[in-house]
């Protein structure tokens, strides 16, 4: 048998700051990427749109009524329109109707401030960050550790990883700013190329992971709603959905181009009619037979995302006992915090034997 320490260095999941720490600070801000990294994330996730001078830019969405204070800003009111989002009508301003100079102008604001009135400190006060900002930081943070590692004689500390997702794939290269190579060589830019670069890259479609598939050899995930179907596959009418691509067949298909699924986490541990965490589904058993890694999300600490009965530490417990790879939270503290904890009752139980 091998050792523990490479049993579980084998088997050791993956913590993904889910655009940031943004259960701490408003998403998508260098501001939340820094806290998710002093947290011990051992990814940090930036969801990726383009501005009209083709810059990769950090938000959840290209529409950026919800997450910017660009309503209240009358320099920009004519810009506020309609489109067709992936079949979906969508009235606001966006991404791709703003320069890079425009949208640094503008400040971030926290998406859902009921929920999480303390990040609202920082309403006002934080630029939308670009993909190569992002890079910077973890860099910079990675020199300052190295530093400090070399100063006190330790080992080099572990790199930070970056797990970027393409948002709206299709709709930005119909509109002729395809997100591809401008992701692949900002990268490369900054080292990450080679199935253990560093970095995941993720998308909800299928064609532009196939695309990414032949552009770099950086590990993809394939990610997969509980419920409709890939956009691409859905404009080129293709009848396939995401229950299609979970099953066994569709893991398959999914293995010739990625190393791994991004399931919503209801796909792995459903939910009785009462809300509370019921059996794991096969999926992790048929994805790993097919090769690939389990990555699901989101698991996030406040009680209205909560399955009942637990809190985010005893959802975290069920959903590592189940085998999964690895998984992005809001809360990057917690997810450590319980990975480890994971780790170390994993241990004790082989040492027992
Ligand atoms: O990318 C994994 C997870 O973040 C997917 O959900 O909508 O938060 O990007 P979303
Ligand atoms: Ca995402």
């Amino acid at each position: 048998m091998p050792p523990v320490e490479l049993m579980s260095a084998l088997s050791h999941p993956i913590v993904i700051a889910h655009r940031g720490a943004s259960g701490y600070a408003p998403e998508h801000t260098l501001a939340s990427y820094f806290i998710a990294i002093q947290q011990g994330a051992d990814y940090i996730e930036p969801d990726l749109v383009v501005t009209r001078d083709g810059v990769l830019v950090a938000r959840h969405e290209n529409e950026i009524g919800g997450t910017t204070d660009v309503v209240g800003r009358s320099e920009f009111a004519d810009r506020r329109t309609t489109k067709a989002i992936d079949g979906v009508s969508v009235t606001g301003w966006f991404t791709e109707d703003f320069t890079l100079e425009e949208l640094k102008s503008l400040r971030a604001r926290e998406r859902i401030p009921d929920l999480r009135p303390g990040n609202t400190r920082l309403d006002g006060r934080l630029e939308i960050p670009t993909l190569e900002e992002i890079l910077a930081l973890v860099r910079g943070v990675e020199e300052q550790r190295a530093v400090r590692a070399r100063g006190l004689g330790l080992a080099p500390p572990e790199p930070i990883g970056v797990y970027p997702e393409t948002k709206h794939p299709s709709y930005f290269a119909g509109i002729g700013l395809a997100m591809e190579e401008r992701l692949v060589g900002t990268l490369e830019r900054y080292g990450y190329r080679g199935p253990d670069g560093g970095a995941f890259l993720q998308s909800f479609e299928t064609g532009n992971l196939q695309v990414l598939h032949r552009l770099t050899k950086l590990p993809l995930v394939q990610l997969i709603e509980a419920t409709g179907a890939p956009y691409d596959l859905v404009a080129k009418e293709d009848p396939r959905t995401y229950a299609d691509l979970a099953a066994r067949a569709g893991l398959e298909e999914i293995a010739a181009y990625a190393a791994g699924i991004g399931p919503a986490k209801s796909l792995v541990i459903p939910r009785d009619g009462e809300g509370r965490l019921t059996r794991p589904t096969p999926l992790i058993a048929d994805a790993h037979a097919a090769g690939l890694k389990v990555h699901p999300w989101t698991f996030r600490a406040e009680s209205g995302f909560l399955p009942a009965g637990v809190d985010l530490e005893g959802e975290l417990r069920e959903f590592l006992a189940a085998g999964i790879d690895g998984f992005f939270t809001d809360q990057p503290d917690v997810g450590v915090s319980e990975r480890d904890a994971h780790l170390v009752s994993g241990s004790s139980e082989r040492s027992a034997k």
